[in-house]
C-alpha cells in the first residue's frame, strides 16, 4: 500500500486530481471507478476546473459509480445518480452512455446486479476505482461483516450508516433502508485503487484499515491485498496511526 499524507482536505483533492488526471492523459479510453459524499467531491472540483481550463478530455471515458440506494429515482436529490449528475458529469464533457450507476428502482434488482458486473466486465474492468471509507469501515455500502469476496448485491445498510447519511434527509425515517453496492471482491479486480479520507473522524477506521488484522468487520481492511492501493489521507485522518508516518 502507498500511503500518501497531505496537509487538509484541499491538498488531498488536488493529489487525488492530479492522479485522476494523470490516468486520463494517459489513456483517454481508461475506465474510472468513482463514489458519492465528501471525501471525493474536491477531486471532482478540481477535474471540473481541469477540463475547463486545461482542456481535460473525458469524452473517451468510460465510468461506473460503487452503490445506489434502493427506492431512490435518478431525479430525487439525495439519490446517488443525482449526487453524480451535479457534482461531476454534467461539467465535464463526459459521454451519458459511458456512465453507469446501479438503478435504485431496477424491478429486479438481483438481475441488475448481475447486467451491473457484466458491464463493467464488457468494459474491460475498472483502471482506477475511487473509494471513500466510513467511520465504521464500511467501503462503498459494504457494511461490516460484508463478504470479503461479494459482488455486485443489494445490502442492508447499518443504523450507523443510516444515521450519518441522515443529514441530508429530512427525517430519518426517509434515509433508504438498502442499496446496491459492488461487492468486496468487485472492488478488489479494481487495476488500481485509491482510498480517501479526510477529518479526524475517519482517524480510527483509517488505523483500523493500515494497522489492523485484515477482517470482514473491517471491509476497507482488504485493501492491504490489493497490489496497486494508494491511501490519499490528511493529517486528521492520519493522527491515529501508530507507525511513523511522514506527511510531505
Ligand atoms: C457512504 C457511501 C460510501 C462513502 C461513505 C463516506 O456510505 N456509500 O461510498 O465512502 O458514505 O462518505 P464521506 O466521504 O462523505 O465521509
Amino acid at each position: 500500500m502507498l500511503l500518501m499524507i497531505r496537509k487538509d482536505y484541499d491538498a488531498v483533492s488536488k493529489e487525488g486530481a492530479r492522479i485522476v488526471a494523470e490516468l486520463v492523459r494517459r489513456k483517454p479510453d481508461c475506465v474510472l471507478g468513482f463514489a458519492t459524499g465528501n471525501s471525493p467531491l474536491g477531486i471532482y472540483q478540481e477535474l471540473i476546473r481541469m477540463h475547463r481550463e486545461d482542456g481535460l478530455d473525458f469524452s473517451k471515458v468510460t465510468t461506473f459509480n460503487l452503490d445506489e440506494y434502493v427506492g431512490l429515482p435518478p431525479e430525487h436529490e439525495q439519490s446517488y445518480h443525482y449526487f453524480m449528475w451535479e457534482n461531476l458529469f454534467k461539467h465535464i464533457n463526459v459521454g451519458q452512455r459511458h456512465v453507469n450507476i446501479p438503478h435504485g428502482m431496477a424491478d429486479d434488482i438481483e438481475g441488475h446486479c448481475v447486467w451491473y458486473e457484466e458491464q463493467i466486465e464488457k468494459a474491460g474492468g475498472i483502471d482506477l476505482q475511487i473509494l471513500g471509507i466510513g467511520e465504521n469501515g464500511h467501503i462503498a455500502f459494504n457494511e461490516p461483516g460484508s463478504s470479503l469476496g461479494s459482488r455486485t448485491r443489494i445490502k442492508t445498510l447499518t443504523e450507523k450508516t443510516r444515521q450519518d447519511n441522515a443529514r441530508l434527509f429530512d427525517s430519518m425515517d426517509q434515509v433508504p433502508k438498502y442499496a446496491i453496492t459492488m461487492g468486496v471482491g468487485t472492488i478488489m479486480d479494481a487495476r488500481k485503487l485509491l482510498m480517501l479520507a479526510s477529518g479526524k473522524g475517519k482517524a480510527d477506521a483509517i488505523k483500523n484499515t493500515i494497522e489492523g488484522p485484515i477482517s470482514a468487520m473491517v471491509p476497507a481492511t482488504i485493501v492491504q491485498m490489493h497490489q496497486h492501493a494508494t491511501l490519499l489521507i490528511d493529517e486528521a485522518a492520519a493522527s491515529s496511526l501508530s507507525g511513523e508516518w511522514e506527511g510531505e
